[in-house]
């Protein structure tokens, strides 16, 4: 039997573990009909916390009342595409473009700035195109019964922002209407806060959040026992154990600690039980494939300095002195505070007591231990070519 377990971006766990209360939330929201708070809504939190699973649960849960849903990503081209979804249009063949979306000028940046005008009635008529194609889908259904979702995943600072302003407007239009429809936005926090502080968003403020945090280690057992036994193998208590306490309630080590200790057993010759030593073996392997899959490319996506930040946090074997880390970047308290906060803000770190700040993400300690040379190697590259150009 192969491994039940999905350490993979994105994909159905076995065992939705500790969302219960907000899947129950969203039920209530459509239940309730137009005007229902969760029906305009946030999913927040840090990089493998379950963000995406959680759109698709929430997308499962309203196709099962035959509701018409659209699954988008908050990249370049998106309204055209939802645009498309509604109007059972395939957008990917692109045989057809909306006259009131092609931003695009032959003059580039330059023509963009002499056509501001133009774009400004470009975006509503991208709203408009965007409520006409969701009234259109609503009117073809049985709108007392069925509705629209729509979800838009990985919004953040790379989104782009006309589009992103054009999608907000339609919806609020479409809600101020009593339209039978419910949008769900995902992405990490700070990044979803500056979307919601943009002047013109200013509704956006009022949605409902799901800020998605770390699941309780109980439910992670109960998760455990039952994906193995009801798999074919068995796991004693004392394995259960170990297995639980290896993911810290994080969501993504806990399909990474499963997938990779079931491997072991099978490699091991343990067709229907996980031993102790799988269960050793596996985490083992689950840590650093966490390394490589979450907390290099969380570290990567971030400005020098706030990596900086949390190298000096590394070298601590427990929470950190914000005042210490400042100086050991060589840099005052309040330059160091602004990336601490920038870092509060996206869920790498949290503080804990006055004046310390801990890791958040699971392993992020010994991630960064593990690649500190590689990081400063990388700085110190950067600061020669910069000084090569005259930068
Ligand atoms: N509640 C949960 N219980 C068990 N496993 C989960 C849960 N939520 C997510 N997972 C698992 O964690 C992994 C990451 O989930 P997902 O891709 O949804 O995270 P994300 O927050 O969207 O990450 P990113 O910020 O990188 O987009 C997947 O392997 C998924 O199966
Ligand atoms: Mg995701």
């Amino acid at each position: 039997m192969y491994s039940p377990f999905k350490p993979t971006a994105g994909k159905r766990p076995p065992v939705l573990v500790g969302r219960d209360d907000d899947l129950d939330a969203f039920r209530m929201a459509i239940e309730e009909g137009p005007g229902a708070p969760e029906r305009l809504l946030f999913v927040t939190g840090a990089r493998g916390i379950g963000k995406t699973v959680m759109l698709n649960a929430l997308s499962d849960m309203v196709k099962e009342r035959d509701w018409f849903v659209v699954n988008e990503t908050a990249s370049v081209g998106f309204t055209e595409r939802i645009i498309g979804s509604l109007a059972d249009r395939d957008s990917r063949t692109a045989s057809y473009t909306l006259p009131s979306l092609s931003l695009e000028s032959p003059l580039g940046s330059l023509g963009a700035t002499l056509n501001l005008g133009k774009m400004q009635v470009s975006h509503d008529l991208a709203a408009l195109d965007l409520r006409h194609a969701v009234g259109e889908r609503l009117d073809r259904m049985d709108e007392d019964r069925q509705g629209v979702l729509i979800t838009l995943d990985e919004l953040g600072a790379e989104s782009p922002m006309d589009e992103v302003r054009a999608f907000a407007t339609a919806v609020q239009h479409l809600i101020r209407e009593d339209r039978n429809v419910a949008v769900v936005f995902a992405g990490i926090p700070g990044m979803v806060n500056d979307v919601v502080n943009d002047r013109i968003l200013t509704f956006l403020r009022r949605a409902e959040r799901f800020h998605l945090q770390n699941v309780d280690l109980p439910d992670v057992w109960e998760a455990f026992e039952h994906t193995i036994s009801d798999n074919g193998k068995s796991a004693d208590y004392e394995v259960l154990n170990l297995l639980t306490e290896a993911t810290h309630g994080y969501p993504f080590m806990i399909q990474l600690v499963g997938h990779q200790a079931w491997r072991a057993s099978d490699r091991n010759g343990h067709p229907d039980a996980i031993t102790l030593q799988d269960a050793q073996e596996g985490i083992e392997k689950a840590r650093d494939r966490i390394g490589e899959l979450v907390n290099g490319p969380a570290v990567d996506g971030l400005p020098p300095m706030a990596r900086e930040y949390l190298l000096a946090m590394a070298i601590d074997d427990g929470p950190s002195n914000t005042g210490e880390i400042a100086r050991r970047m060589h840099r005052d308290a309040k330059y160091a505070s602004v990336y601490r906060s920038r870092l509060i803000n996206e869920d790498f770190i949290k503080p804990t007591d006055r004046g310390f700040v801990d890791f958040r993400m699971p392993f992020m300690r010994e991630y960064l231990r593990g690649h500190a040379a590689f990081y400063q190697l990388e700085e110190s590259l950067a600061d020669e070519l910069r000084g090569s150009t005259g930068d």
